[in-house]
């Protein structure tokens, strides 16, 4: 079956499927996107997805022309149409196709677009007993990355240079404070307590990372949200990472050096384990999806 995509109410092959070569988001980058999980034919967290787009169309004063009902029905139109049970789905919004100018244009349209990839997410349950390594890059970014912008260079480079290292990852360091992926969220956890970067401007408030909150909470466990360091990731008993892609990863290795003390270092820890149970839980509970 050939791959389909939505260009601006339209679905077709995702060969032919096109933007002029105008578009704010090519040119500036003057666009946001969303990137949901897709298992059994259902989408992850829905709402939440909605929520942060509008939210971040309106910080930046990009009107899309669609409302929640028929967006969400053309997004499953879409998956529908690809056939994949188990996919993840790209929207991405720009401020419309206009003659290059920084300052918005008039009366262009947003461009809305939509694409299917299928995913593996069996393969995040595997790495569940590997783990993963993550290096550390520094945090080159503007200062709206609470924004999900499809500007994404710095992030780019970070995840090559985390690649170019054999690692999954790459964890951005502003000063000494460890802010998050390049297409993650970061956490460690110490003496029980699960730490990750407080929401603001210098993160992406993750869907995944709000829906962990929610559920360790709801588990009775202890969730700090502050700034934590390099040194105390280094000297962390356990670490992980969550997106909609990797909805929970332990953290084995930080810049080479093994997670955890000469006992459990550089496996996956008791804490993430129970995490990854909550976190593949509430999947199950949503969607219906067991691996
Ligand atoms: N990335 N931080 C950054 C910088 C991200 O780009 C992402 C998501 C996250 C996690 O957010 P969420 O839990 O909502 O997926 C954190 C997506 C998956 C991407 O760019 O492909």
């Amino acid at each position: 079956m050939p791959q389909l995509a939505y260009v601006n109410g339209r679905i077709g092959p995702l060969a032919d499927a096109s933007l002029h070569i105008e578009d704010r988001g090519t040119q500036f980058g003057d666009a946001v996107y969303e990137v949901c999980a897709v298992m059994n034919g259902r989408i992850l967290d829905w709402d939440p997805h909605l929520v942060r787009l509008r939210r971040n169309l309106a910080e930046l004063g990009i009107v899309l022309d669609i409302a929640d009902g028929p967006l969400t029905l053309q997004a499953r139109r879409l998956i529908a149409a690809n056939g994949h049970a188990e996919c993840i789905i790209y929207m991405q919004v720009s401020r419309g196709t206009a003659k290059r100018d920084h300052a918005f244009p008039g009366a262009a349209p947003a461009n809305l677009v939509m694409t299917v990839r299928r995913f593996d997410f069996a393969q995040r349950l595997r790495q569940l007993e590997t783990g993963i390594a993550v290096i550390t890059q520094p945090d080159t970014r503007w200062g709206r990355v609470d924004i999900k912008t499809t500007g994404l260079l710095p992030n780019v480079l970070a995840k090559q240079a985390a690649k170019q290292a054999g690692a999954f990852e790459a964890w951005l360091v502003s000063g000494d404070t460890v802010r998050e992926g390049s297409s993650t969220n970061a956490w460690i956890v110490k003496d029980g307590r699960i730490i990750t970067h407080p929401t603001g401007t210098a993160i992406l408030p993750g869907i995944a990372r709000d829906s962990l909150i929610r559920l360790a909470r709801e588990a009775q466990l202890v969730v700090e949200q502050r700034p934590f360091t390099l040194a105390e990731a280094m000297a962390a008993d356990e670490a992980f990472l969550t997106s909609t892609t990797a909805p929970i990863l332990p953290v084995v290795r930080i810049d080479g050096q093994a997670v955890g003390n000469s006992t459990t270092g550089g496996k996956t820890g008791p804490i993430v384990r129970r995490l990854a149970e909550l976190t593949w839980n509430e999947v199950a509970r949503q969607t219906g999806w067991r691996a």
